[in-house]
């Protein structure tokens, strides 16, 4: 249980509270590339700010403020030019610098150079779009494995939910939900609503097993988690190596060839943006193509009425637990017990790292030197370690790697067809090799 000020303090995070100020030690990845290749232009709002995100014709991205210098007209109406983002009002145009660059109606060519908008840098890795609202010199975008592997099949998922960062993020060291809410519940949902699809109800069942045992401690990137399922080989999977809450926001899991690596990203105190990728890892035994576009798919999980529409995956399980505690979620009424050891370690790290920020250093996971930051290597235990998708032979069951994954079909049997030609090299090469 939490007293109303600290619960303030850990879950507001607009400008000068702060929680805000550390979460702006952070890169941010506040869209998916694609997305602004087919958009161009996009609101953003991030940590409470309004802000406006743009392709310019020149192919640079820039994140500026959400209203031209002139006469305030919101920029995500603006067009883009070659040389920034145009107003649509009288066609002031700024550049990624937030520089005013063009004055059509202006007689003074030097006016311009006084006028200036808000900019924040942005980067792009693995398909997304970073955005650093912090104070200056940015600290290197952290290179986290999942983002920088070759031969993997990546997708990005988006997903609004209207509800306070905090509370999405306390459910990563939580893995003793999964038992209930992804094997239980999600059992009992498929019953009742009919569902047979067999690799929804394989992972359900995969998931219903209890954990027998779990544990936390504070670890190089944030808290590293462990937990052993019944029956499980302790020397294998998450037990063994332990898999990280990356901090301040990320949410890791791995296990039969996919890992999802998520943010929860505040919007602002009572909204949150999920993005995560989902990398796909099928084996050195096939080639995995180059992706020059890497997809996205953005899903609504909770409709305008407060309905849960996407209570047939993991992720629309999980985003109903958190959106039905509150829109902030009340801790002065909470109740722990022992199992919530995981969360009470996480909020007193948020604690102690906004002491950090506030005493002038660099909080956890701030990155300055390169040669740190070429594959940062977390590890890549078998969270589940129970083989689902897997025969008893060994071979690949298709449509278990993508199972209860929101992405379209074609991008499904695409990432499928990765892992069906993966087994069948593998089995090959094992009966070439008995031979
Ligand atoms: S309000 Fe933007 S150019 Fe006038
Ligand atoms: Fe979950």
């Amino acid at each position: 249980m939490l007293t109303q000020e600290q619960n303030d303090l850990l879950t507001r995070v607009g400008k000068g509270t702060p929680m805000g100020e550390l979460m702006r030690r952070y890169w941010h990845p506040i869209a998916a590339k694609q997305q602004l290749v087919e958009r161009k232009v996009m609101p953003v709002r991030l940590l409470g700010e309004d802000l406006t995100l743009f392709l310019d014709e020149e192919g640079r991205v820039g994140l500026v403020g959400d209203r031209c210098a002139h006469r305030l007209v919101k920029l995500e109406c603006g067009l883009t030019t070659e040389k920034g983002i145009k107003c649509p009002y009288h066609g002031w145009t700024f550049d990624t610098n937030g520089q005013c660059v063009d004055q059509p109606s202006e007689p003074s060519a030097r006016f311009k150079d006084n006028v200036k908008i808000l900019s924040y840098p942005v980067e792009e890795l693995a398909g997304l779009i970073f955005a650093y609202l912090g104070p200056l010199p940015a600290p290197l975008l952290p290179r986290w494995n999942r983002l920088v592997w070759d031969n993997v099949y990546r997708t990005i998922g988006i997903i609004k939910i209207p509800c306070n960062w905090l509370q999405c993020m306390e459910n990563t060291p939580d893995p003793v939900h999964a038992t209930y809410l992804h094997g239980q519940f999600f059992t009992h949902w498929m019953d009742e609503n009919g569902v047979e699809d067999e690799g929804m109800r394989r992972l359900a069942q995969g998931m219903s097993t209890p954990i027998s045992k779990h544990e936390y401690e504070l670890g190089k990137y944030g808290i590293d988690r462990r937990w052993l399922f019944e029956g499980q080989d302790p020397a294998l999977g998450a037990w063994a190596e332990g898999l990280p809450l990356v901090f301040p926001h990320i949410h890791c899991t791995s296990g039969s060839g996919r890992h999802t690596f998520g943010w929860r990203l505040p919007i602002d105190d009572e909204n949150t943006l999920q993005v995560y990728v989902r990398v796909f890892e099928p084996g050195r035994e096939v080639e995995v193509p180059e992706q020059d576009v890497v997809p996205y798919s953005e899903v609504e999980m909770v409709d305008k009425d407060g309905k849960f529409t996407a209570l047939n995956s993991v992720t629309g399980q999980d985003i109903m637990a958190w959106v039905s505690q509150g829109r902030i979620m009340d801790r002065t009424k909470e109740v722990l017990g022992h199992s919530d050891r995981g969360v009470v370690m996480y909020r007193q790290l948020l604690m102690k790292q906004v002491d950090v920020v506030q005493s002038g250093e660099d909080p956890i996971n701030t990155f300055r030197d390169p040669t740190d930051n070429q594959c940062i290597p977390l590890p890549s235990a078998a969270d589940r370690g129970n083989n689902w998708g897997k025969g008893t032979d060994g071979s690949y069951i298709r449509g278990s790697v993508t199972a209860a994954d929101l992405m379209p079909q074609h991008i499904k049997d695409e990432i499928e067809d990765l892992f069906v030609q993966a087994a069948e090299n593998r089995k090959a090469r094992a009966q070439t090799e008995a031979k």
